[in-house]
């Protein structure tokens, strides 16, 4: 049977002044809350855990699972920091569902700092979406006013003030340690782990991180319940997510289905292939992950299914690239966008991206030669596994997988002296 897609928090986001207070209260909003205030805090971290929802910031750990890391409570405060510094090329979800409908978030905030007892809670948000910045300010004054935050929440006793942030724009501080260094007035840069941020996190306090998208569907959970959650997805990979399509497809968008959906049917659901043209490679989760190619169009959409098949789930960004790309061009660009976010703090990432950079440059203007494709390799070697975070490993996927899937593309560019491809061809790159 085809997979069908499953609008939830996705629901109501074209209809009029879908982001204000009013329309989400009317689709239910605030209801979890309520519930939420009469449950004991420990049955929420059980009711997660028995949802199966995994992180869908792109690592995919256990929400319920990372919520009972925290140690039992001393006094002292904790915290919760979501993580919107949505930066992955090609990753386009929190930042329209922020948009469309931010009151998912902050319920689901509320929600996730009763059940931790935390009584201040922090969004970062990526620094240069001055519009998102100014739609969740708005958003969380007018949960503010309504009692859904504050003191006394909803008449239960339950303090919590929300404070939003927006970051200065840079990608490593989507990484959770970055982002609470940068919380923290610092530099971004991540920290070593362990210590995990559950034991200590901001101000060396116990905190929970997680993304805008997994707090968004704690509210849902809690109203239909966490089997209701953990039927839809597959076995590993419970519950629903918000795939972004873009690129070379005829109507790019957010679609959100269950875990477990495949290429194919996405693609159907977005009127196919731009002009018809034929696929050539995509994303299954955006740039850090390694490409796929027409062979996997099959490929379930599920944190193991994909990884199986040799890439990543990450964060569901499906960039899409029809047969006029070149692919060589393509990963010079990522590779330039990683050189340019390396943070510097460790050799491999610093050093290596910028030889990526330097080769994939020549390379894609027609210039060194078949043993640049070796040494390539043979610097991503060099960089994963051995880079401080996960930057580092991700600047390597693009690289590895389009020479594994597309060497004598790189050949063709070599003989001919320059790019084989019409560059206006593709509107991508207009
Ligand atoms: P990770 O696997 O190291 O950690 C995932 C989460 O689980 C973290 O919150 C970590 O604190 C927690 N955790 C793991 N082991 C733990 C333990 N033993 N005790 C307590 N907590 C534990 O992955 P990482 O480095 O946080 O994220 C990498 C992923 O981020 C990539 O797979 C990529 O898909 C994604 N990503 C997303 C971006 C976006 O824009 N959304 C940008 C770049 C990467
Ligand atoms: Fe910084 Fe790159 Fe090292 Fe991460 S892998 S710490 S981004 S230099």
């Amino acid at each position: 049977m085809a997979t069908t897609l499953t609008p939830i928090l996705t629901k109501f986001w074209d209809h009029p002044q879908s982001w204000t207070l009013e329309t989400y209260e009317a689709n239910e909003g605030y209801q979890a809350l309520t519930k939420a205030l009469a449950m004991d805090q420990s049955a929420l971290v059980s009711m997660a855990k028995d949802s199966g929802l995994r992180g869908r910031g792109g690592a995919g750990f256990p929400t319920g699972m990372k919520w009972s890391f925290l140690p039992p409570p001393d006094g002292g405060p904790r915290y919760l920091v979501v993580n919107a510094d949505e930066s992955e090329p090609g990753t386009c979800k929190d930042i329209p569902l922020m948009m469309a409908a931010p009151h998912f978030l902050i319920e689901g905030v509320a929600i996730t700092s009763y059940a931790i007892g935390c009584n201040h809670a922090f969004i970062y948000l990526r620094g240069e979406v001055v519009h998102v910045y100014r739609r969740l300010l708005r958003a969380v004054e007018e949960a503010y006013a309504a009692g859904h935050l504050g003191k006394n929440i909803q008449g239960s006793g339950f303090d919590l003030d929300v404070t939003v942030h927006a970051g200065a724009g840079a990608y490593i501080c989507g990484e959770e340690t970055a982002l609470l260094d940068s919380l923290e007035g610092r530099r971004g840069q991540p920290r070593s782990k362990p210590p995990f941020p559950a034991v200590a996190g901001l101000y060396a306090r116990p905190t929970v991180v997680n993304n805008v998208e997994s707090i968004a569907s704690i509210p849902p959970i809690l109203l239909h319940g966490a089997d209701w959650f953990a039927a839809m997805g597959t076995e590993s990979s419970k519950g629903f997510g918000i795939f972004s399509l873009s690129g070379h497809v005829a109507n790019p968008g957010q679609f959100e289905a269950p875990l477990g959906i495949t290429l194919r049917e996405l693609l159907d659901m977005a009127g196919g292939m731009r002009g018809g043209k034929k696929l050539k490679f995509w994303t299954p989760g955006g740039s850090s992950t390694p490409l796929f190619t027409e062979e996997h169009l099959d490929i379930p959409l599920d944190f193991d299914s994909v990884a199986k098949a040799g890439s990543m789930l990450g964060t569901r960004a499906l960039q899409i690239f029809d047969e006029t790309t070149c692919v060589v061009r393509a990963v010079d660009r990522w590779t330039d966008f990683y050189k340019h976010e390396s943070c510097g703090k460790c050799t491999p990432c610093r050093e290596g991206t910028w030889w990526l950079k330097q080769i994939m440059g020549r390379l894609e203007h027609g210039q060194g030669d078949e043993e640049d494709l070796e040494k390539l390799l043979d610097i991503c070697d060099n960089i994963l596994g051995r880079s401080f975070c996960a930057l580092g490993d991700g600047a390597t996927s693009p690289v590895t997988s389009s020479i594994q899937y597309f060497r004598e593309e790189f050949l063709e560019h070599l003989r001919q002296g320059g790019c084989p491809f019409d560059r206006d061809a593709s509107a991508l790159f207009a």
